[in-house]
């Protein structure tokens, strides 16, 4: 990865969207410790706080040298999000904490190589028992609270608790498909209805999800997903976004943003799309399960605060087995946009999370517009921009360019 001195010329910014954040950076031990402050907090449902900590990492990733006492006093406690609170123009720009405990811990790990905090966090059962029942797909930290209080602890604990069944050989099984009737006694076909990830199947499946995924694997379901697609749909374009774009040498999953490049059909050749491909994989086995599936319109189920209005599949892969190798169940996010809104749709799908957040906000509060993946509304008119490339969605923003592998933030 370049570190160039100009690259790193705003790491004093306020919004992540306009630093530069490399994937390793040089206080990466440092970034890891704050780490689990964060994950602390996060798993306690304490979410000002742990966006506080989640905030202080963002910056430290993109500060270009290694932290000592003296730079940490002449200029990182001076630093967004880490030092005193910096008067802001925006109420909601401010530090939401009065107290600032990342400054004392920051020079702690800089005295003696480790934070006090994290050394009680890591000895505490209750962290490593919510850390590994939220390890299972589907699980939040809320459930896993609730889980821990009626006494569970492990992912046995969790398996006798869903009722997993065992085999003889000591591994688990997937149940059989489950047969849908409706209530008059209608059997609905196989293919009517995709099956859901239970929290039962995601414990079968736990070790196949949990593991990382190569570069090789995600640009080998990339190439497999496309050829079932052509078929269906001549014509589509593709971008793998998520962490692999944004240079992680293994990633949770695989995610793609599709659109089509006849840009005169007015998005109708995508219509539809989404749901037609995952039912195509589905019965070719390469998808195993879906836990979202989204319509045209549909601001349905998912009750995060920002999603966006692109038809979308989140699923779990696997690809065929060669006979001489193992496959394992992937995540496989599928995002499709209409041709106008492809480049706001890599942009939004690339991430990282906090680059996302502050890419909306700076939007926002600097330039009037709301971002979202499906594309850029001026604020007081209503007006819709599309831009027709990446390049032109920052420009269009006023934001200089940043490469997507500068944007782990
Ligand atoms: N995203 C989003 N809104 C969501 C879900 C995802 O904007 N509700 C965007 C985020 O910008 C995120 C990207 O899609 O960075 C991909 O999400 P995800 O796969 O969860 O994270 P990655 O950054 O790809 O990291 P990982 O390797 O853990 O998958
Ligand atoms: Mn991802
Ligand atoms: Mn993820
Ligand atoms: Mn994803």
């Amino acid at each position: 990865l370049v570190t160039s001195p100009r690259i790193f010329s705003n790491y004093t910014a306020r919004y992540a969207c306009l630093r530069a954040s490399p994937l390793v950076c040089p206080n990466q031990a440092l970034a890891a410790e704050l780490g689990v402050l964060y994950l602390h907090r996060d798993l306690e449902g304490k979410a000002v706080n742990a966006l506080g900590y989640q905030r202080a990492i963002s910056v430290l990733k993109a500060y270009p040298r290694v932290i000592t006492l003296e730079n940490f006093d002449t200029e990182v406690r001076h630093l967004p999000y880490i030092g005193e609170k910096i008067q802001s123009k925006v109420t909601y720009l401010q530090h939401t904490t009065s107290s600032h405990p990342e400054v004392e811990q920051i020079k702690e790990f800089i005295r003696f190589g480790v934070i006090e905090e994290c050394q009680t966090i890591r000895a505490s059962e209750r962290f490593w028992s919510l850390k590994t029942l939220t390890s299972v797909h589907g699980i939040g930290a809320t459930t896993a609270r609730n889980l821990y209080s009626i006494g569970l602890r492990t992912l046995e604990d969790m398996e006798r608790y869903y009722d997993v069944p065992v085999a003889d050989d000591g591994t688990l099984k997937l149940e059989e498909e489950e047969v849908i009737y409706t209530p008059n006694g209608k059997r609905i076909p196989r293919q009517a209805r995709l099956p859901d990830l239970s929290t039962k199947a995601a414990l079968v499946l736990r070790n196949d999800l949990e593991a990382s995924i190569s570069r090789e694997e995600v640009e080998e379901m990339h190439a497999v997903v496309m050829a079932e697609l052509e078929e269906l749909q001549p014509g589509c374009v593709s971008t793998i976004v998520g962490g692999y774009r944004r240079g992680k040498l293994q990633s949770n999953d695989v995610d793609i943003v599709f659109s089509h490049s006849d840009l005169r059909s007015g998005g109708n050749q995508v219509k539809g799309l989404c749901r037609k491909l995952v039912q195509r994989l589905y019965d070719r086995g390469l998808v195993t399960h879906v836990t979202h599936l989204s319509g045209f319109h549909a601001r349905d189920a998912m009750r995060t605060s920002h999603w966006d209005s692109l038809e979308k599949a989140l699923t779990i892969f696997i690809l065929p087995s060669d006979g001489t190798q193992k496959r394992s169940h992937r995540r496989l996010d599928l995002i499709f946009a209409a041709p106008e809104a492809y480049w706001t749709g890599v942009v939004g799908w690339t991430g990282s999370k906090m680059f996302e957040r502050d890419l909306r906000l700076w939007a926002k509060v600097e330039k009037g517009m709301k971002f979202d993946s499906s594309g850029i509304t001026r604020r007081h008119d209503s007006k819709k921009f599309f831009p027709k490339s990446e390049l032109e969605v920052f420009e269009f923003l006023g934001l200089e360019w940043i490469d997507p592998t500068l944007r782990n933030a």
